[in-house]
């Protein structure tokens, strides 16, 4: 039945014959394991080829989608992380493949004539890869790829007479951005691929053409006929054929180790929407979300500052060579010495005619060798640079004192970087898993209260304000702070009751400076025109009395006098208590405690009542803040655009007001309600900024879109 089969198909399609020239071609000298590398290679581009054709029918090649298509095939594809993933090393192990094979090709003289043509079409096939990796690398459009192309494509620019047309069509047009996305990307799907495989028929076509290279045929079948049933041919079926495949597998193995190993994001996915748990064959195909597969970093953002960009690890070394020639000697480093060495490698095979050709192979061999060893150096001295003790115990780091140190700090920023925009990576992933942005996966970054209204916080804020983390926050305190409370606990019911216990500490009131006012209730100014400022005494003041009448109550005969001490501490817990309260809405907060919490208040002996307001409280509110609605964020916001409202700290306020000077006429309006606010006192903080910065204040990290309100 078989054989009937076969015996067909041989008649029509001739598959024996097919099948003998592809499997029983002789090798000359037997079967041997170093000829693996070039299956290999052509193994692993084969699955290039079909995992990036894969890639394509989720991938979204637009500045805007890239990122977020990228990223819904890492977390939400079934098996996307697999697909992606052995495409990501698949890149990185062809280099490493190329590099094998070209040390074994050398070492075995096979660039040496006849084979010559054979050895520059594989440096036409290095190229080529070497292109697919630079394209491919942009494609995620993550701040990765983003800023190491830019690099990139600026050192095109730099090249004499002929930079800025190179630059211009690598990018796709004057800047870069969306084009240069479709550029790379056609090269990288099209262009590229075509071209490589158009060359490699052709290199594995020559190379059957002589034959592998062993002691038995160096010259070559064709170049030397009588060699033609030389000793010892033996079949490439079974013996080599199995090496081959064996290494395939190794490979294979290699590159699935990486992929299960996993250097991606782990991210938390949303729950079931019936709250069942994922089953095991989701749990599998959506393995990305356990960190499987390759990293994918934030979507890339033009507005950011001092990104740590690098290249690949196999650009490192050229990255590396850069350094040593700055300035007017730039062209050593992108030009010269890379082309002169391409240079040398296309010219060896020709030291392989006459006389020469012992010596030549030598010379190839001594040479491939040293390459091999700079780059390598090259790449670790990269890596040390990039690491404030160096990497092997430090041993690459020269230089004196002055060098080493500064070398040193800039290793360090490096390291603060690249910390940061890890942390920024891992939240872009998390964030995406609820939906993204039509405009791109960065607006969700730019939105997120937790990277970056944390940044906000502390470059608009922390010069004052400290913001202690709490015991399930991730980050870390900020310590920055001098003239003012510590935010990290605001409106907490611990914070309001050790401000009620200890007002003076320096989480609460201790840095607080106020406006001095005179008997008009002006703000006071000394002889250059500064306002004087003191310490806010006005809780301070009220705790030494509370303390003054504690002290008498405890020395008291009378026990019911005595037991008003810790009555009254009850009291102020309770207080504490109704003022966290106040931050939610009306009908969300706790009735019973409003009554307690309300009359405790108002009691002669706690003399809240004597100077604040708080809606239904009768209170004097003179001098300080109304506490209606206490630590809501429309407390909070009213608080950082205008404090210096009569019903926040009014003239006494210290605190610069907040304000988006964008509007037309905003500011005048602003100006004429508050006659007597300085041009110092207005800083500029858009809305959505200042929302950012509320929501991080009260950890309510959902991504602000266009000034939603919170909550
Ligand atoms: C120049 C220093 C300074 C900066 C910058 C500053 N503050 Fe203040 N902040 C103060 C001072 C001083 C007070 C005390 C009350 C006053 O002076 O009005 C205060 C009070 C507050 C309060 C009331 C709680 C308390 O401690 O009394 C909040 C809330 C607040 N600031 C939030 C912010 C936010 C949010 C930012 C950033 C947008 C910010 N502050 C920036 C100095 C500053
Ligand atoms: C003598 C007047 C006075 C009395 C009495 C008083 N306070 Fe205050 N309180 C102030 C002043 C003034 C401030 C502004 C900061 C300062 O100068 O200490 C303040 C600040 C506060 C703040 C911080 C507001 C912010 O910026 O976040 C809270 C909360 C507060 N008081 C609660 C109370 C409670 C509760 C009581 C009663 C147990 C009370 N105060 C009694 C005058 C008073």
């Amino acid at each position: 039945m078989f054989t009937t089969l076969i015996n067909w198909l041989d008649h029509r399609a001739g598959i024996r014959s097919l099948l003998s020239a592809m499997l029983l071609e002789g090798i000359p000298g037997g079967a041997r394991w170093r000829y693996v590398w070039g299956s290999c290679l052509a193994f692993v581009f084969s699955i290039q080829l079909i995992t990036g054709i894969m890639l394509m029918t989720a991938y979204s090649p637009s500045a805007s989608q890239a990122w977020n298509s990228v990223h819904a095939i890492q977390y939400k594809m079934d098996f996307g992380w697999l697909i992606r993933g052995l495409h990501h090393f698949g890149s990185q192990t062809m280099m490493v493949l190329i590099a094998l094979h070209m040390l074994q090709v050398v070492i075995a003289g096979a660039h040496l004539p006849p084979r010559e043509l054979n050895w520059w079409l594989g440096i036409g096939l290095l190229s080529v890869t070497l292109g697919l990796s630079l394209t491919g690398y942009l494609l995620p459009w993550d701040q990765k790829g983003y800023w190491a192309t830019m690099v990139a494509t600026n050192i095109a620019g730099t090249l004499p007479e002929i930079g800025e047309e190179v630059r211009h069509q690598a990018v796709g047009g004057p800047d870069y951005g969306n084009y240069t996305l479709t550029r790379f990307y056609a090269l990288h799907v099209a262009i590229l691929p075509l071209t490589l495989i158009g060359m490699l028929v052709a290199h594995v076509a020559i190379f059957r053409r002589h034959g592998v290279t062993s002691t038995e045929n160096k010259q070559g079948l064709v170049s030397n006929p009588e060699n033609e049933h030389a000793k010892g041919t033996e079949p490439f079926w079974p013996r080599q054929a199995f090496y081959d495949m064996l290494a395939c597998m190794v490979v294979f193995g290699i590159m699935l180790g990486m992929v299960l190993y996993g250097f991606a994001h782990k991210v938390t996915p949303p729950p079931h929407e019936d709250g069942s748990e994922p089953n095991l064959y989701e749990k599998i195909a959506r393995y990305g979300v356990e960190g499987k597969g390759a990293e994918l970093d934030a979507s890339a953002d033009r507005n950011t500052a001092n990104y740590p960009a690098r290249p690949e690890w196999y650009f490192l070394f050229l990255f590396q060579l850069l350094k040593y020639f700055p300035g007017d000697y730039a062209i050593w480093g992108t030009v010269i010495i890379p082309n002169g060495v391409m240079m040398i490698l296309f010219l060896l095979p020709l030291l392989g005619f006459g006389p020469v050709r012992k010596l030549g192979h030598f010379v190839g061999i001594v040479f491939l060798t040293v390459l091999f060893v700079m780059v390598g150096l090259l790449t670790l001295k990269a890596l040390d640079d990039d690491q404030p003790e160096g990497i092997l115990g430090g041993i690459m780091k020269t230089g004196d004192e002055e060098t080493r140190k500064k070398e040193k700090e800039k290793a360090e920023k490096f390291q603060h970087d690249v910390h940061e925009a890890e942390i920024k990576a891992k939240r872009a992933c998390q964030l995406a898993m609820g939906g993204t942005h039509v405009e791109g996966g960065h607006v969700l970054l730019r939105n997120d209260p937790y990277t970056t209204g944390n940044l906000l916080f502390q470059g608009k804020c922390g010069s004052c304000h400290n913001f202690s983390a709490g015991k399930d926050d991730k980050f870390e305190s900020w310590k920055g702070g001098k003239s003012a409370s510590d935010l990290g606990d605001y409106a907490s019911f611990e914070w309001i009751h050790e401000l009620l216990k200890n007002p003076g500490k320096d989480t609460h009131l201790g840095l607080v400076k106020l406006r001095v006012l005179d008997d008009d209730k002006k703000p006071k100014v000394d002889a250059k025109g500064d306002f004087i400022l003191a310490p806010a005494k006005g809780m301070i003041n009220w705790r030494k009395g509370i303390d003054d009448a504690q002290a008498r109550w405890r020395e008291s005969e009378d026990a019911d006098v005595k037991k008003k001490v810790a009555q009254q501490n009850d009291e102020l817990e309770v207080i504490a208590k109704w003022l966290a309260d106040q931050r939610h809405p009306k009908d969300k907060r706790n009735k019973e405690l409003a009554k307690q919490g309300q009359a405790a208040f108002e009691l002669g002996r706690n003399k809240c009542k004597n100077c604040h307001v708080l809606e239904g409280t009768n209170g004097a509110g003179e001098d300080a803040p109304d506490l209606t609605g206490y630590g809501s964020t429309e407390w909070i916001r009213s608080m950082i655009m205008r404090p210096m409202h009569g019903s926040r700290y009014g003239e006494k306020n210290n605190m610069p007001a907040f304000r988006d000077q964008e509007a037309p006429g905003a500011l005048k309006e602003f100006r004429d309600l508050n006659p007597t606010v300085t041009d110092k006192q207005i800083q500029f903080l858009t809305d959505v900024e200042r929302e950012l910065i509320i929501r991080w204040m009260i950890r309510d990290y959902r991504p602000v879109f266009g000034g939603a309100p919170i909550r």
